[in-house]
């Protein structure tokens, strides 16, 4: 075994090299892979090898070897400080290093007392995160029903959300069988996608399109979802007999970064104790709460929600996977997950300590709370502040640059750093665009649809400023590849 903590060192230290080396030069590949679908099953072998190689250095070169000849090349670079698709993915030295001595721990959280340390540092890390981000008292652990969870995803917590939202609605209408046939959920048609796959996944919908007990609202002019919509929808449905369950309003849409108005949504649910659930998707914009400035925008009635969710994974220089979630109805997300089999039960239960299995779709869970301890203590809030500024300024100069270039339309306002741009000359010339600023290796851009006044959809490029590596030169860069290629795209010259 000793052998092996000296492979450890040894190889360790030699992925740590090549890893550095990789960041690096990333800002020199093509961003993204010209990979084929096939391309690298092709070149792996069908069977997986039988027995262990003699010569473990032997073994290590040829490994690294197939990690620069197989595996790179069919990678689209995250990490490149080019990289301006979906959102960003963000790392960070603290964060990767504690990844590295995660997996040397390799310990299992999943209850208090399978690793205290685990449990416990994660309650107290949410609790900095929701100090970071301004959030209401209601959400610290030792607020009643209050406290944080490290997700792996946002998807996975808008479903414990819902979940959560149907144990209160079920613990509420004790004693009607029929109710889960009556229970209703709302989002925007603006939404992540993941809020219609949990109510997929939750038997809420059979299909993408069913929407027999989906109802998706229309947003206004912004975007953002229209809170009388939402009223007239819910008041429709508890006419018809119907009991409204969950709403899941999103501070930052996946399309065009609209900000849902919480604190109205929030009104326009009504009062009482079957008031239904309020979600709050903040995977992305929510990690601009650092920054007091952005908070009046993203963060004006999130005292009203159930539950919320941001993404450190996306914005925040965490490493991937790392969503934290906090509610202030803690006892309906443990009545709706918690099962405790003889084998799970353990002396501290009784004395009321934390089994994070509760909080979650899995019994295993990692030890991603060491991101964000390394994270605090490395950079300081203020160091991530610093980090959102700078996009967000420099999101500000690529709007201005877009709005006034004539041949350019910015169809909605900017939103923090994302910015969405559509050739005027229409739809096909601004596909084409996208898809010469890919092909070029340059950068990455990504597409979405936006409805234009009319409400037809209309084909969108949005550029999402956020990587770790990315600096004021690779945005001036960017803008500079768009001009040029819009050139090519319209056939004359700027
Ligand atoms: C607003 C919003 N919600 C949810 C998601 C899904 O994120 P995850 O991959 O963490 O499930 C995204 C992804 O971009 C998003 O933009």
């Amino acid at each position: 075994m000793d052998e092996g903590a000296q492979e450890l060192s040894r190889v360790g230290q030699r992925a740590l090299e090549w890893g550095a080396r990789y960041l690096r030069g990333v800002g020199d590949r093509p961003v993204q892979s010209d990979a084929r679908p096939g391309d690298l099953l092709k070149r792996l072998p069908g069977a997986p090898p039988d027995g262990a190689p003699d010569d473990a250095d032997a073994a290590w070169d040829a490994i690294f070897a197939d990690l620069d000849a197989l595996i790179t090349p069919g990678l689209t670079h995250w990490q490149s400080p080019s990289f301006f698709a979906f959102f960003p993915c963000n790392h960070s030295t603290p964060t990767v290093v504690a990844e590295l001595l995660s997996a040397m721990l390799n310990v299992n959280g999943m209850n208090w007392a399978t690793a205290p340390a685990v449990t416990e540092l994660e309650i107290r890390m949410l609790d900095w995160m929701a100090q970071a981000f301004g959030l209401p008292a209601c959400f610290h652990s030792d607020a009643p029903g209050g406290g944080g969870v490290i997700q792996s995803t946002a998807s996975d917590a808008t479903l414990v959300a819902l979940l959560a939202a149907r144990h209160r609605a079920r613990r509420l209408s004790a004693g009607d069988d029929e109710i889960d046939a009556r229970l209703c959920v709302y989002t925007s048609t603006q939404a992540h996608s993941s809020v219609v796959k949990a109510a997929m996944i939750a038997g809420l919908a059979r299909t993408p399109d069913d929407t027999r007990c989906v109802r998706l609202i229309s947003p206004g002019e912004t975007l953002a979802m229209d809170p009388q919509a939402l009223s007239a929808a819910i008041r429709a449905d508890r006419e018809a007999g119907r009991r409204p369950m969950f709403v899941c309003a999103t501070v930052g849409t996946t399309s065009s970064g609209a900000i849902d108005p919480v604190e109205r949504i929030a009104r326009a649910m009504g009062q009482g104790e079957d008031r239904a659930w309020l979600h709050v998707d903040a995977a992305w914009a929510g990690a601009a709460m650092v920054c007091p400035e952005h908070r009046g925008a993203l963060g004006a009635g999130l005292e009203q929600a159930d539950s919320l969710c941001v993404n450190p994974h996306k914005w925040l220089l965490t490493n991937f996977d790392c969503d934290l979630m906090w509610t202030r109805a803690r006892e309906d997300l443990i009545g709706a997950l918690s099962i405790t089999p003889e084998y799970l039960r353990h002396e501290s239960q009784d004395a009321g300590a934390v089994d994070f299995r509760d909080w979650q779709v899995p019994l295993g869970r990692r030890f991603r709370a060491l991101k964000l301890w390394f994270l605090l203590r490395r950079y300081g809030v203020d160091g991530l502040r610093g980090h959102i500024r700078r996009h967000v300024r420099w999101g500000e100069e690529l709007e201005s640059w877009a709005r006034a270039d004539e041949r350019f339309e910015v169809p909605v306002p900017r939103s923090l750093s994302l910015v969405c741009l559509r050739l005027r000359a229409g739809d096909g010339a601004t596909r084409a665009l996208l898809e010469r600023v890919n092909a070029s290796g340059k950068a990455y851009l990504s597409h979405t649809t936006l409805p234009d006044a009319s409400g037809a959809e209309r084909y969108v490029i949005r550029v999402a400023i956020g990587g770790t590596l990315t600096e004021r030169t690779h945005v001036a860069g960017l803008w500079d590849l768009l001009r040029a290629e819009a050139d090519r795209v319209l056939g004359s010259p700027a």
